[in-house]
Order: structure tokens, then sequence, then C-alpha cells
């Protein structure tokens, strides 16, 4: 039988995921993990609203985790200590369970509410919500565009989402393995551990073994349960071809503002270029990870008509430090400073290295800037460096009076 003939014939029911993440929480970091304030700066609503609409937040913002799981609200809510509430929504309850005991282990008592309820069904207010993190979640819901054109309505009119879903490119051996796994019936965790072990020990007899050692090998998921079941045991996982997702993005009436995942490149026209050659040539290893908002006439204006810098080079606009960096970097010390990058763009790497030179750059706008008034070189490294931080977020650039 050919492999493509081989489906997963993946019926989907909320129950079977809901009761999957009551078996496995996800994900499964141990209760004392912790993390410092400076890593969280990129899920800072205020930088975020900043960088997408080029204007501040003057409210408190409402923040939705729309499939929390069981550690991302700590994160959220050490991020956004200036929001009006950060709502976790889940299916699972012990996910939700878990995500309100890490909280609390790190002092965090009030600003989340926790939820346990379906995506498909929360309708609590249309247009409530400034930022809505759905990552890793719209693939498990069959019912895609109800899922996300759920995220457009309770989100405000300038409002932001992040999404991750599976590519079709990253999963294509997980999901082969599913299939296998599927037809001989290998449908318990301890089964997959055993032949996890078993091909660890390198006691591998063919090829296809060789191919699930490097999958497990190469992927961060297979070093603890719930990933392991995430990947293999999942009731309900679907992928998508890049098509497939500005396809459903459009009919949402949401419109991608940026991707971020490991390797993207900021203009978002030449970042879905880029993934289509990718992903024809079967190099794409990365999921989709994607900021959108709402299709509105004058963002799709901003968008198409006039390139993004230029409109912002015609606005008056000031540049200031993201308020997480101003308050945790240490920019007296001669010392470089590592800060985890998870605003990802090709020009950091993976962690920044921030060494005194950078820092003093950053330093310099501790107190806004105005745009017009820097007294820079425009073809100087420092204009370059501006940028750089610009588009990592940890430094913000807004006008005044929008
Ligand atoms: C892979 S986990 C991702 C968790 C979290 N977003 C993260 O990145 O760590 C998917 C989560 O989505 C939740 N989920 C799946 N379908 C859902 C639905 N229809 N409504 C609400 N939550 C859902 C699951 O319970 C699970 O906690």
């Amino acid at each position: 039988m050919k492999k493509n003939n081989l489906k997963l014939n993946l019926t989907y029911n909320s129950n079977l995921v809901k009761k999957h993440y009551e078996d496995y929480p996800y994900p499964q970091y141990p209760l004392v993990s912790s993390i410092r304030k400076i890593d969280t700066y990129s899920l800072n609503v205020y930088s975020l609203w900043s960088y997408f609409n080029c204007k501040i937040l003057r409210v408190r913002p409402n923040i939705l985790l729309a499939g929390s799981g069981s550690f991302s609200p700590y994160p959220t809510a050490i991020a956004n200590n200036d929001a009006e509430k950060i709502w976790a929504l889940d299916l699972s309850k012990k996910n939700l369970r878990r995500a309100r005991l890490h909280c609390f282990l790190h002092g965090i008592f009030l600003k989340v509410k926790y939820l346990e309820e379906d995506l498909l069904n929360f309708n609590y207010k249309k247009s409530f919500f400034h930022f809505i993190d759905c990552y890793g979640v719209i693939h498990h819901i069959s019912n895609d565009k109800k899922a996300l054109k759920n995220i457009h309505d309770l989100l405000v009119d300038d409002g932001i989402a992040r999404i991750m879903v599976y590519s079709k490119g990253a999963r294509s051996k997980i999901e082969s393995v599913r299939r296998a796994f599927k037809l001989l019936k290998i449908n318990k965790l301890w089964m997959i551990k055993k032949l996890m072990a078993k091909a660890q020990k390198k006691k591998i007899n063919n090829n296809r073994e060789y191919q699930f050692l490097e999958l497990i090998e190469n992927n961060y998921e297979a070093n603890f349960d719930s990933g392991i079941a995430d990947m293999f045991l999942h009731p309900y996982a679907k992928t998508y071809s890049i098509e497939q997702l500005i396809t459903l993005i459009d009919e949402c009436s949401l419109v991608t503002l940026r991707f971020t995942h490991n390797g993207a490149i900021t203009d978002t026209t030449n970042e879905i270029e880029r993934l289509k050659i990718l992903q024809k040539e079967k190099k794409l290893f990365t999921n989709f990870i994607l900021f959108v908002g709402k299709k509105k006439i004058d963002k799709i204006d901003k968008i198409n008509k006039i390139d993004e810098k230029e409109y912002k080079s015609k606005l008056e606009t000031y540049i200031s430090l993201n308020p997480i960096i101003k308050k945790y970097l240490k920019f007296w010390s001669p010392f470089p400073q590592t800060i985890a990058n998870k605003f990802f763009t090709n020009k950091f790497a993976y962690n920044l290295n921030l060494n005194y030179q950078q820092k003093k750059l950053l330093a310099h706008f501790k107190i806004a800037k105005k745009r017009n008034e820097l007294e820079l070189d425009k073809s100087c490294e420092e204009y370059e460096k501006i940028s750089t931080f610009l588009d990592s977020l940890m430094l913000i650039e807004y006008t005044k009076d929008m």
C-alpha cells in the first residue's frame, strides 16, 4: 500500500481531546521552573501594541490565553503586571489546576482567571480582548474556522492574536510514525517508550527504526511524557500547508501581521513566498508561528499600499525601550547579558547576548526619543542596530497622537 493512502482518518471529538489533556497535562514543567522577567519581554502587550499599531495602548489590557495549557499563564502574567485580567481558558481541568498552582507558587494570585471551557463555545463579550494567545491549539480543533472566527470576534478592533499551528513540512515524519503506530496498534505511552528505549540503545534493525531514532533525538518534546503523548497519541492533530493557513486566516476576516517562527523574515509577503518555496522543495521544517489582527480597510491600506517603514517615517514617532527591558536590563555592567529571544528574527540568534556597546545603545532610549531627531547617519551601523532592536521588540516605536 502506498504511504500516502494510509490516512489517519481522524474523527474529532472534543471529549477525547479533553481526556487526552487530563491524562497528559501539557506542557510538563516542574513546579519550581521559574522564568526571569526580562525573558518575557516579547509577551508584553503594551510593546506588541506599539509594534503592530504604532501607537500607545492607553488602557489596561485584557488578555485571553485560548488553550492555555499548564504553564503559559505564568510567563504571561510576569510579562503583563499591568494587565486588567488574564483569562486562562482550557478544555482540561488538570491543565488549569496545574497552571493555577504554578502561578500560586510563584506569587501570582489574582491576576489570572481560570475557565474550563471549549474555545468554540466561549463567547464572553465581543471586542473585549487586546491580546489573544492561541499557541498550539487550532490544529487540535476540527472546526478551525469557527475557532478562529471566535478569536476574531473576541478581539478589540486593533487587537492582536498570536497563533501557532503545525505545518505539513515540520510534522511529516511525526505523521508517518503516527500512521505506522495506528496500523500496528501501538496506542499506549509505555509501548512507545519501550520502542524509544530500544532505539536509543541503538538496537536498530532497519531504516524505519533509524528514522524513528532520528525523530526522537531531534525533537525536544520526546524528552517528557506529555510531549511524547502529544506527538504520537493525540486523538486529533491536523497539519497545514502555507496556502491552507493563509486561506483560513483570510476566511476568518483576519490578516497576517508578522511571522515569528525561527528564520522568518519580517516582511509578511516575502515570508509567505519563502515558505512556499521551502514547502515545494520539502525543506520546511518549522511550524507556523504568526501574529494576526482584524482585517480592516485602513490596516490593509497600510500593508498593501505603502511600505510600513515608509508609513512610519511619515509619522512623528517616538522610540523607547520595551518596559520590561527598561526595568531589568543591567545597563552598567561591562559583562554581556543573555536574554531568551522569543520574538524570533533572522538577525538574532535564539539567545540574545547583549554586549556593553549594545546595552549602551539601548540605554540611550531609556527616555523616549523622537525618531526624526535621532542624530544618526542612516548608513551607519548604529542605525542598522536600532532597526534590529525594533524588529525584535526590545525597542518600541509609537506615535503619541493617534
Ligand atoms: C498543545 S497544548 C498548548 C498549551 C499552551 N498553549 C502552550 O503553548 O503551552 C493545547 C492546549 O489546548 C487546549 N485545547 C484544545 N482544544 C481546545 C478547545 N477546543 N478549547 C479550549 N482549549 C482547547 C488543550 O486542553 C491544551 O491545553
